[in-house]
C-alpha cells in the first residue's frame, strides 16, 4: 500500500468536528496542531445542498483557526452508515480469496452490491482452520461521495476516508497497549463499540443511543430547557451520591439500555468468531466525560473499564496541553485518523 503524504485526521460528528495533525508519525509523533467545531445541527449526512455548504463553512472555520500545516484531510465515515463483519474462509486459496470475499459480501451485507464500495482488510491466516481471516468493510457510496463533496468545497484534499472504529482501534492499540479490548465511543447520537483482539478490530456495531439521550431524559423528568439539563448531566452524571440520586435515577435506565446492547453484540461477536471476548473496555468520545460512568459500567460489565488517552505516547507542548486537559479522551478518532501511515 502507499504510504499517506501529511495529513490531517478529521472526525465528522454529530456534535462536533475533530481535527488532528500530527508529525513524525512512525517514529516519534508530535503534536503539530488541533481543533475542534461544532457541527451545525442536522447537517451530518444530509442531501441537502445548503446543509453540505453549512457543514463545509464549520470545516472551514475549523482548518483556519487550527493552524494546520497542511490541506491533506484523512476522513472518517460515521459508525453508523458503515457496515463491516470479520469473515473467515477454511480451505480457500489465496488466489481464490479475492472473489470468495466479494460472494460472501453478497450474502452478508443488507445493502445491494451496486450501491456500495466495499473493502476488505486481511487480518491474516487462522492455522488451525486454514483459512484467511478477513474484515470486510462496507459503505453506501452516495455517503462517500457525499464527503468527498464537502472536504472539496471546503478547499481540502481527501486523500483517504476509513471508519471510525478502525482509527478509534489504531490509536487505542498504541497508546493504551493493549491488544485486546472493547472500545466504547460514546457520541451524541449513538455509542459505537468496536472490538480489537490481537491488535486487530474483529467487530464493530453502532447503538443508536447516545448521549443526547440522557440531556433529553434530564429535560423531560425535570421540565428543564435543554441547556440546563446538558448542564446537569455533564455536573452530577450517574453518580447516586450527587443530588440525593435524583439525576442519576433518570440517568441509569438510559444507561442500561445501552449496556444491554453492548451485551447483545459481545454475544453476537463471541458465536460469530468463537473467541471469547476482552474483559477490559475503554471510552473514548465526548459522551465518556459522564461523571460517575467509568465506576458504574464497571459494576454493570463486571469489568475493567477505562478512559482512553489516545494522546498517550505523543509529543505535545506546554499550551496545547493545558487546552487538552479536560477531554483527552475525545480526539480518539481523529489522533487514530492523523496515525494512518499507508
Ligand atoms: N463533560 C461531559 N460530560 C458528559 N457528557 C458530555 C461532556 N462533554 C460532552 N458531553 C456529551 O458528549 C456528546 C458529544 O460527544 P462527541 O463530540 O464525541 O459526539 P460526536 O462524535 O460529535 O457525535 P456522534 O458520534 O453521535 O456523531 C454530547 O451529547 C455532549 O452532551
Ligand atoms: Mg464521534
Amino acid at each position: 500500500m502507499a504510504s499517506l503524504p501529511d495529513h490531517i485526521g478529521l472526525d465528522f460528528g454529530n456534535h462536533s468536528v475533530k481535527a488532528v495533525q500530527l508529525r513524525d508519525i512512525s517514529r516519534n509523533p508530535s503534536l503539530v496542531a488541533f481543533a475542534s467545531q461544532p457541527t451545525p445541527i442536522g447537517v451530518i449526512n444530509s442531501e441537502d445542498e445548503s446543509h453540505q455548504a453549512q457543514l463545509a463553512d464549520a470545516l472551514r472555520v475549523l482548518y483556519e483557526d487550527g493552524g494546520f500545516r497542511t490541506r491533506n484531510v484523512v476522513a472518517a465515515l460515521p459508525e453508523f452508515s458503515i457496515f463491516t463483519r470479520f469473515l473467515e474462509f477454511p480451505g480457500v486459496k489465496e488466489s481464490e480469496l479475492e472473489d470468495a470475499i466479494h460472494w460472501q459480501a453478497k450474502q452478508v451485507v443488507p445493502i445491494p452490491m451496486s450501491e456500495i464500495q466495499m473493502s476488505w482488510i486481511l487480518l491474516g491466516r487462522d492455522e488451525s482452520k486454514n483459512a484467511y481471516r478477513v474484515l470486510l468493510v462496507a459503505a453506501p457510496r452516495k455517503l462517500i461521495d457525499l464527503y468527498v463533496k464537502i472536504v472539496q468545497m471546503a478547499k481540502l484534499d481527501l486523500v483517504a476516508i476509513e471508519t471510525e472504529a478502525i482509527a478509534a482501534g489504531r490509536s487505542v492499540y498504541r497508546s493504551a497497549n493493549v491488544s485486546d479490548a472493547v472500545i466504547l465511543d460514546l457520541g451524541s447520537q449513538s455509542t459505537d463499540m468496536g472490538i480489537m483482539v490481537g491488535g486487530e478490530l474483529l467487530f464493530s456495531q453502532s447503538i443508536a443511543v447516545g448521549s443526547d439521550s440522557l440531556t433529553r431524559a434530564i429535560a423531560s423528568e425535570f421540565s428543564f430547557e435543554y441547556n440546563q439539563a446538558e448542564e446537569y448531566k455533564r455536573n452530577y452524571g450517574i453518580d447516586p451520591s450527587q443530588l440525593e440520586g435524583k439525576i442519576y435515577q433518570v440517568l441509569k435506565p438510559v444507561v442500561d439500555s445501552v449496556i444491554a446492547e453492548i451485551r447483545r453484540g459481545i454475544e453476537f461477536f463471541k458465536t460469530r468468531t468463537l473467541k471469547s471476548a476482552p474483559d477490559q473496555f475503554l471510552l473514548i468520545g465526548d459522551g465518556s466525560l459522564l461523571p460517575g460512568l467509568v465506576v458504574y459500567l464497571s459494576q454493570e460489565l463486571m469489568a475493567n473499564v477505562q478512559l482512553a488517552d489516545p494522546w498517550n505516547g505523543i509529543k505535545i507542548d506546554k499550551k496545547q496541553e493545558a487546552i487538552l486537559s479536560k477531554g483527552r479522551s475525545a480526539y480518539a478518532v481523529a489522533v487514530g485518523l492523523a496515525l494512518k501511515a499507508e
